[in-house]
């Protein structure tokens, strides 16, 4: 019972990531209102967690509930999943930054700035992390199935 919960969980979370980085991307190219900001900041939270809990999740499933680590650690899909998520992470560091600074500028009361330079940035940042993460999908459906065994 429990591998199968911690399989749902892990694709609840998986969708949700995916979820977040389309609605942000969505977002961030309207005219910057507080409101607007504000809805951003909270979906880059959400982002945070759920992908906090795929590492907690899948850490989980490597070592106890699923084929055990030495299945995972000799598969080059595997390692690449890691790589590619690893990847996505240091990639989100520039948005996540950029909505810390507005929530300050939120709790001052003002409406944040959001140059179309940074704005390029951001999108972009968000197209490599949607590209990461249908990367890791086809990685994680290949390695499940044994391709990429070493
Ligand atoms: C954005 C991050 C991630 C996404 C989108 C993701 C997605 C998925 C998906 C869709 C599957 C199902 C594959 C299938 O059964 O066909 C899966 C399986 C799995 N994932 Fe992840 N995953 C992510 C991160 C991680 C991380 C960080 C770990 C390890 C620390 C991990 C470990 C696993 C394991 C062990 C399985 C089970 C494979 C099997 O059935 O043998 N995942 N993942």
């Amino acid at each position: 019972m429990l591998p199968a919960i911690a399989a749902a969980l892990h694709h609840l979370a998986a969708f949700l990531v995916v979820a977040c980085l389309v609605a942000q991307r969505l977002m961030v190219t309207e005219p910057m209102t507080p409101g607007l900001a504000r809805k951003v900041v909270a979906l880059d939270v959400t982002y945070g967690l759920a992908s906090l809990a795929l590492i907690a999740v899948g850490a989980l499933r490597v070592h106890f509930l699923e084929k055990g680590s030495g299945y995972y650690f000799h598969n080059a899909l595997f390692l690449a999943k890691i790589g590619l998520y690893c990847l996505v992470g240091l990639v989100s560091i520039l948005p996540t930054r950029t909505y810390i600074r507005w929530r300050q500028t939120l709790a001052k009361g003002r409406t944040p700035l959001f140059s179309a330079e940074r704005r390029a940035k951001v999108t972009l940042c968000l197209d490599l992390e949607l590209a990461g993460v249908a990367g890791i999908i086809i990685c994680a459906a290949l390695m499940a199935k044994g391709i990429g065994a070493f």
